[in-house]
């Protein structure tokens, strides 16, 4: 059973739960059904944060890393706009933050009537986290997109290129 996760600006870490510990056990790639609704919630949920004074395009992300903690962000933007920072970034260098370096899945969430998929340079930073992460894509419609960084991001530079 999910927790129903309430979101306040200060939290932006929320405790694995049962399943969670179930996913860990099995160390299963695939975030369960009960893991895709906390990330898909807490992707909305911060997206109320969001700082998108330039572009009005309120964006909310979180990640389901390797612990089974659920991290989120909302875009940041900047007066130098080539400053923006996206939310799936804010989430992930959040999470690095608190010492959690591998992800397993990502969610965005756009306000939008479409799902969209995370830009490039998001892509990139996911690839240095979760090669094989999932990315599941939600909007202000039913509509859902779900796909992997690998498809996102074929024949990826990464870490392994530097060793
Ligand atoms: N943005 C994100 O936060 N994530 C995405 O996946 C797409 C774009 C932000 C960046 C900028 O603040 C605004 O949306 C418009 O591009």
């Amino acid at each position: 059973m999910a927790r129903i996760v309430e979101y306040r600006p200060t939290d932006l870490a929320f405790e694995p739960d049962e399943d969670d510990r179930e996913f860990r056990r099995t160390n299963r790639p695939m975030p369960t059904p009960a893991q895709r609704r906390r990330l898909e919630r807490a992707a909305r949920a911060a997206a109320k944060q969001s700082y998108a004074p330039y572009s009005k395009f309120r964006v909310g992300a979180a990640i389901l890393t390797e612990s089974g903690r659920v991290y989120a962000g909302c875009n940041v933007e900047n007066a130098s706009y080539g400053l923006c920072n996206c939310a799936e970034r804010t989430a992930i260098f959040t999470a690095a933050a608190a010492g959690e370096r591998r992800i397993r899945a990502v969610a965005v969430y756009t306000p939008t009537k479409q799902p969209t998929l995370p830009c490039g340079a998001c892509r990139q930073v996911i690839n240095e986290v979760g090669p094989d992460a999932v990315v599941i894509s939600v909007c202000d419609s039913a509509r859902r997109f779900e796909t992997t960084l690998p498809e996102l991001l074929p024949h990826a530079f990464g870490p392994k290129d530097l060793a």
